[in-house]
């Protein structure tokens, strides 16, 4: 079952999967595989093991029906053509939350949809209730400059943070998006 965030005459827009049908962890898996083959930069690179993506596709999405995570997808969430993640923060972080696995299929990018998903998670943080969202991204990509050009500041690198091959270590770009002024924030 989806619970629709809104459909504008023609123009699709991103919803929530408040409960993802039995295919969408194999829908999620095919669409991350395919991203990851494009060089994508989402926990992988190209030419791993397909086996290790579905099978962290089925947590990620096991993560959503257990209320670990919000998943929002634009399309069908078991025809997916992208997808992103929302994971609130628990205990003394409960007033922030985490985006993740931002992902638009290979021959979908660039029209947008990149954007208009990473909206979507920032709104959905806000209905949630969150003072802040995070989230990282890997160096040596344009992604740290997606998110500087769309109103994420960064506060620090992980150098070294992921390791994409014996010679190949990069930074993980870490940013945050203030949504609403912490109270009692003391530094
Ligand atoms: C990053 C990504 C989500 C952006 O989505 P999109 O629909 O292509 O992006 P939009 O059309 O909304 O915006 C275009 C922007 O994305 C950037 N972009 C386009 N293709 C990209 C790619 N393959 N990787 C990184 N950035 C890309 C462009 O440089 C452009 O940036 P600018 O507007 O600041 O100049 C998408 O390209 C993607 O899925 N990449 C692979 C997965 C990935 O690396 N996700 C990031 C996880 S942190």
């Amino acid at each position: 079952m989806t619970a629709q965030v809104g459909v504008t005459e023609g123009v699709e827009l991103p919803h929530r999967v408040a409960d993802p049908r039995p295919d969408a962890a194999r829908a999620l898996a095919e669409l991350w595989i395919a991203v990851t083959e494009a060089g994508g930069a989402v926990d992988f690179v190209p030419g791993w093991d397909p086996e290790e993506i579905r099978d962290l596709a089925v947590a990620t999405v096991d993560e959503v029906r257990t209320g670990g995570a919000r998943m929002l997808v634009l399309g069908d969430d078991t025809d997916p053509v992208g997808t992103v993640f929302v994971v609130p923060g628990t205990g003394i972080a409960a007033h922030r939350a985490d985006v993740q696995r931002l992902m638009v299929h290979p021959g979908a990018q660039g029209r947008g949809i990149g954007t208009t998903l990473l909206e979507a998670a920032v709104a959905e943080a806000r209905d949630m209730g969150v003072e802040m969202v995070t989230l990282g991204a890997r160096g040596g990509t344009p992604l740290p400059g997606f998110y500087a050009a769309r109103g994420f500041v960064e506060y620090g690198r992980l150098p070294g943070g992921v390791r994409l091959s014996p010679d190949d270590a990069r930074d993980v770009h870490l940013f945050h998006r203030v949504l609403r002024p912490s109270p009692g924030w003391a530094g």
